[in-house]
């Protein structure tokens, strides 16, 4: 994939794969096209130059929502629930989008608050929950949508190491309990290590390294590139 924004290629010949089973962490300092190559693949941005394979088929020229209903389905840096609709019904939406019947939906709804903890906040307007509540409730509603391959942008952003780690935990399974793939961005450098089975790196736009999380761990371009800027980034 290539996306240039007039002169600036946010994203140059970048290829990744992505499979069943498995999480694919993207890192990368801030402002090196990880969000741009989420948008690319969920819909969300065309491609100056580049191709997308779905199970090899192109899927290039559908739109976002045709792409979700193949089962490529994202998450956004920043979720936006629908603020006055309770929360099961933020999910339930989902699970009715992707075909459910109305009692299976709301089935759904429920157990996928709770496989994510968010049981306890179903009855709640979405516009009431703490911030990391409202992000698992994101996560549960793009479950709902049975995909494929999940897309998350930052999901643990804003949390506390603490609670960003229980949530990658829960993240970790995502591939075996729902038989997916799961692309995970994420800049904590030691939870997206533990939680990936494969490491994409990318800078300026540009594939750096890809390899297991020992591999990258041991690369010395990483280092210098990565661990550097998460460093400052981590500064408040
Ligand atoms: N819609 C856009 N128009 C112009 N520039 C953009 C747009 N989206 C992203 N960019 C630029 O592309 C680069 C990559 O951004 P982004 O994908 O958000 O990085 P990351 O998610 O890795 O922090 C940045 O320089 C950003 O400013
Ligand atoms: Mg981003």
């Amino acid at each position: 994939m290539t996306v240039r924004f007039g002169g600036l290629a946010a994203l140059q010949d970048v290829s990744l794969k992505l499979t069943t089973g498995q999480v694919l962490g993207l890192i990368g300092p801030n402002g090196a096209g990880k969000t741009t190559l989420v948008n690319v693949f969920s819909g969300f941005q065309a491609a100056t130059e580049g191709s997308l394979l779905l199970d090899g088929t192109p899927i290039d020229h559908l739109s976002a929502q045709a792409r979700a209903r193949l089962g490529l389905v994202r998450t956004f840096q920043a979720v936006r629930l629908f603020p006055d609709l309770p929360v099961i019904a933020n999910v339930e939406v989902s699970a009715l989008a992707r075909g459910a019947g109305r009692a299976e939906a709301r089935a759904t709804g429920y157990e996928l608050l709770d496989w994510m903890g968010v049981s306890n906040r179903a009855g709640q307007r979405g516009s009431t929950l703490p911030y990391s509540d409202e992000r698992k409730v994101g996560i549960a509603r793009a479950l709902a949508l049975r995909p494929k391959f999940l897309l998350l942008d930052e999901p643990a952003a804003g949390m506390h190491e603490g609670e960003a780690e229980a949530l990658l935990e829960r993240i970790v399974t995502i591939p075996r309990t729902f038989g997916c793939g799961v692309l995970l961005i994420e800049h904590n450098m030691r939870l997206v290590m533990a939680a990936s089975d494969r490491l994409h790196v990318i800078e300026f736009g540009r594939t750096l390294a890809e390899g297991t999380p020992e591999e990258i761990k041991a690369d010395s371009r990483v280092i210098e590139a990565y661990l550097g800027a998460e460093e400052a980034e981590d500064k408040p």
